[in-house]
């Protein structure tokens, strides 16, 4: 959730500090905080709010120094303050950590650590390392840490430094870190986003190592204390790829990117009519998939069921990563676990894998993050490429994933002999046609202008098309805070119908398909009742318009691919609506991109 960075080396290490964090801002941003070390002393400074207002407070302060560690919350135990921030220090001021990941018996603990005499400062779970650290401190940081750790039980990304040792420990369970390996220095972060522009070599630790890290070398251990052999890996995001390129968020640049992004999901795969992916999946030993993820990955993974149902006839079930890792699931011979993620770190996604596993399932992954936990821990895996997805509101990792799972699907089909080329045809054709809506933006503004004090909306769908509009109901309360449902358009009478009055614009998503005569009866239930109708159609029938208030035409394509444009017009409208309320599109209030805890 929170975001890490240290640096060692032979530069100054406050500035790429600061710059790390503000890359790494969206997964977390209500308190940031650093530690510098300099002539045998650390300098702490921590400040409520934004990076930008620990930047401007160590501006005079002229800290110097060539490493240090540095942290932007948010808050899981404690409230963010100042306080609370991150780094967090030992009784006498000579240690400090920055954590990522939740200490589960920081309780006992700290009750532990009081009744020997040391002094809390913070309401946090990581202060209790930092004491913890001390009490073990004899000659040595690193065993300090190691023995430290022993008594944890939790999930942990940690930087830990002291007033005299010339080396950072690092330490991970449960919580990404990497290190990028430079020529006299070493970053470390929690993602690579605050790495790139610096070095190309990273190193990912994996979980129970530790990493002694000092400017020109690393040593990696295990639990054990035994050295390990780290790969070091190319990585591939590039700075161009995480700044905004002259939109005014990143929200709005990765809904105009998803062109781009598709073709990067589809590249090298659907050459010369047929299907490669990097996986070893026998659909002949696959009898049952079960697809697992959170939020919008979720959505993706129901569309993912429709599509693997319709068009291969395998049974898919699909489950909130956070129920299915706690409800015993059955996994069953011939189960094949798809674990869908952006990040490839959300901690109820890797939790649920885990579970998977350990079962004996197969496992996949359809993960964006190169590297990431997900990616590390699944059998065989697809990535998105679709470059880093900055905004906390996931757009472009969404229609890559629905690309990526159809890409899947069709791997199946082809494996059968009954590959439809069809399909992959048009599938080719997606990006142009994602360019027509985007052509939209400036109509789909002036409707959200319409609408941007709306104090509900519903969204109906049906179908492939009834997780587009959950999705779409995702977007406008994630960003505008308006209350937004998603219902399948028939539900509609078993509930919600009674909600509707003048104040309830309902957005229909309505191709022409063949649940269309059902959707048009739908949308004139809804005008019957005096609601406000918007809907998204590919054909203008003539009696369209007077059953709708407004319509937004997207191009047609084949049912199954149709998700993939429905989409757009609702993104940019939830875009427009929170962008004209003055809202904080990229970091909404109490969201963050990374959901690391439970
Ligand atoms: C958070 C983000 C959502 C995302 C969800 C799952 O809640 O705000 O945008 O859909 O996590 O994240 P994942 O990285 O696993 O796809």
């Amino acid at each position: 959730m929170c975001g890490i960075v240290g640096y060692i080396g032979n530069k100054e290490a406050l500035p790429f500090l600061i710059n790390g964090l503000k890359k790494l801002e969206y997964r977390g941003y209500d308190s940031a905080g650093f530690c510098i070390q300099h002539d045998g002393k650390l300098s702490v400074v921590k400040r409520k709010g934004k990076v930008k207002e620990l930047e401007n407070a160590s501006k005079s302060l002229k800290i110097t120094g060539h490493m240090g560690i540095a942290h932007t919350r948010w808050a899981t135990h404690g409230a963010p303050n100042e306080a609370n921030a991150h780094p967090h220090l030992d009784c006498k001021g000579a240690i400090a950590i920055v954590h990522n990941g939740i200490i589960e018996n920081y309780g006992a603990l700290k009750e532990m650590l009081k009744k020997e005499g040391h002094r809390f400062f913070s309401e946090t779970d990581t202060e209790v390392l930092a004491h913890l650290i001390e009490k073990f401190k004899g000659k040595n940081l690193e065993s300090a840490v190691a023995m430290a750790l022993k008594l944890v039980e939790g999930t942990f990304g940690l930087l830990v430094i002291d007033k005299t040792s010339q080396e950072i420990i690092a330490a991970k369970k449960g919580s990404p870190l990497l290190l990028g390996i430079g020529s006299q220095e070493i970053i470390i972060a929690s993602d690579a986003s605050a790495i790139a522009g610096h070095t190309k070599k990273v190193v990912y630790l994996n979980d129970s190592e530790m990493a002694i890290i000092s400017s020109n070398n690393y040593v990696v251990k295990n639990v054990n204390g035994k050295v390990v052999e780290k790969k070091i890996h190319d990585m591939e995001m590039t700075v161009q790829q995480i700044e905004k390129r002259g939109f005014k968020h990143f929200m709005a640049k990765e809904i105009f990117e998803q062109p781009l992004a598709i073709e990067n999901t589809l590249r090298g795969r659907i050459g010369d009519g047929r299907i490669k992916l990097s996986i070893d999946v026998d659909v002949k030993k696959v009898k049952r998939i079960i697809i697992t993820a959170c939020g919008t990955s979720w959505h993706s993974a129901l569309i993912g069921k429709y599509l693997i149902e319709k068009i291969i006839g395998i049974q898919v079930e699909v489950d909130y990563a956070s129920e299915f890792r706690y409800r015993n699931p059955i996994i069953k011979k011939g189960d094949l676990v798809v674990a869908i993620s952006q990040s490839g770190e959300t901690a109820d996604t890797l939790a649920a894998l885990k579970e998977a596993k350990q079962k004996g399932a197969k496992t996949l992954g359809v993960v964006n993050v190169v590297g990431s936990t997900v990616a590390r821990e699944v059998d065989f895996g697809i990535y998105l490429h679709a470059g880093p997805e900055i905004g906390v509101a996931s757009t472009k990792a969404f229609t890559c994933q629905v690309t990526a799972l159809l890409l899947f699907a069709l791997y199946l089909q082809q494996q059968k002999g009954v590959l439809d080329k069809k399909i992959l045809e048009e599938l080719k054709k997606i990006p142009a046609k994602i360019e027509e809506i985007l052509k939209e933006s400036k109509n789909i503004r002036i409707l959200a202008q319409k609408f941007k004090a709306s104090k509900n909306f519903l969204y109906l769908g049906r179908g492939l098309n009834f997780p587009v509009a959950l999705e779409g109901a995702l977007k406008l309360k994630e960003i505008s805070y308006i209350h937004a449902e998603g219902y399948p358009a028939a539900e509609m009478k078993h509930g919600p119908i009674a909600l509707i009055d003048e104040h309830m614009p309902v957005v229909f998503i309505a191709p022409k398909d063949d649940t269309y005569q059902k959707i048009i009866s739908n949308m004139q239930e809804i005008k019957a009742r005096g609601g406000t109708v918007i809907a998204i159609i590919n054909e203008n029938e003539p009696y369209i318009a007077a059953l709708t208030n407004h319509v937004i035409k997207v191009p047609k394509t084949l049912d199954i691919l149709s998700p993939l444009l429905n989409v757009i017009p609702l993104q940019l409208l939830a875009y427009h609506i929170a962008d004209l309320k003055g809202l904080n599109v990229d970091k909404p209030r109490n969201l963050a991109k990374s959901v690391t805890v439970e």
